[in-house]
């Protein structure tokens, strides 16, 4: 039987390779970003590209929970019973602690954390519907900056920190009842947002590697009888601190 995804912050970096690696192995996909022209050239070029698929595209701020549930109920009406949540929608503001206002945390908080716990909230209802194991799968783009001190990260790195501990939890909470849910802990990968950090694309994971290992790890996901991959963490093999490793 066919398997539906739904994957936030499609339209560019890691979240646009994860829509074409699904889309390349066959999935149906439901996406979103915030961009409305985005998200409509995106659709038609996986209609030309993987016709046999079908598709859901619709502008959703993950950040407001009114079009978090137009964009479920309309995805799963369309799509019918999705199986993959991929919460890969996140953003960051990077600078010193005071001058990091109390607006720019409720923002990064309201994407990053708080959009997942919704669409978590949405879905897991209407995975649990589903036949077979698993019912559903949840998995949580995270960062591995969660895990080290890095300058000017400090509100970008609470809420990631936050989405690990979320993750665990409800993973404890719903492994017994057929979701498998998965932090997926990335180190440095090539897209925009990760410029700021580094301008080096040599030195960093490529989105096309990371979709292809999340994708791969759902799929083994789905396939097998009693197993659920809680932690999946992708770093790069030449990180700038790495002997020989010039920036
Ligand atoms: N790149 C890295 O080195 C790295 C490392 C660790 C973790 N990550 C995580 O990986 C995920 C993807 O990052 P990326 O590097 O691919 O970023 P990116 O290139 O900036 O792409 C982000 C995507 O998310 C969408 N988006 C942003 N805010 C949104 C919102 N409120 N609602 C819906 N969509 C939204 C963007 O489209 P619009 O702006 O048009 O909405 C865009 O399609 C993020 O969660 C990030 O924290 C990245």
């Amino acid at each position: 039987m066919r398997s539906a995804v739904m994957i936030t912050g499609a339209t560019r970096g890691i979240g646009r390779a994860l829509v074409y690696a699904f889309a390349r192995k066959g999935f149906d996909v439901a996406f979103c970003s915030g961009n409305e022209e985005d998200c409509l050239a995106l659709l038609e070029e996986l209609k030309e590209r993987y016709p046999e698929n079908r598709y859901f595209a619709k502008t959703c701020n993950v950040a407001d929970e009114a079009q978090i549930k137009t964009f479920v109920k309309l995805a799963w009406e369309t799509l019918g019973s999705l199986k993959i949540l991929i919460n890969n929608a996140g953003f960051g503001v990077f600078d010193a602690f005071t001058n990091i206002t109390a607006e720019d945390w409720q923002r990064i908080f309201a994407v990053n954390f708080m959009g997942p716990v919704l669409l978590c909230e949405e879905l897991i209802p209407l995975f649990l519907q589903n036949e077979g194991y698993p019912k559903g799968i949840v998995m949580n783009i995270g960062s591995f900056s969660v895990e080290k001190y890095v300058p000017g990260n400090i509100a970008y790195a609470a809420s990631k920190g936050s989405l690990k501990t979320f993750s665990e939890d409800l993973f404890c909470e719903y492994r017994t009842r057929g979701i498998c849910v998965t932090y997926v802990s990335l180190g440095s990968v090539n897209t925009g947002f990760s410029k700021r950090f580094s301008a080096n694309a040599d030195l960093k994971m490529t989105p096309l590697d990371v979709a292809e290992a999340v994708s791969s790890t759902a799929e083994l996901m789905l396939g097998a009888k009693n197993l659920c991959i809680s932690n999946l963490e992708l770093r790069t093999t030449t990180p700038p601190e790495a002997p020989g490793v010039k920036e």
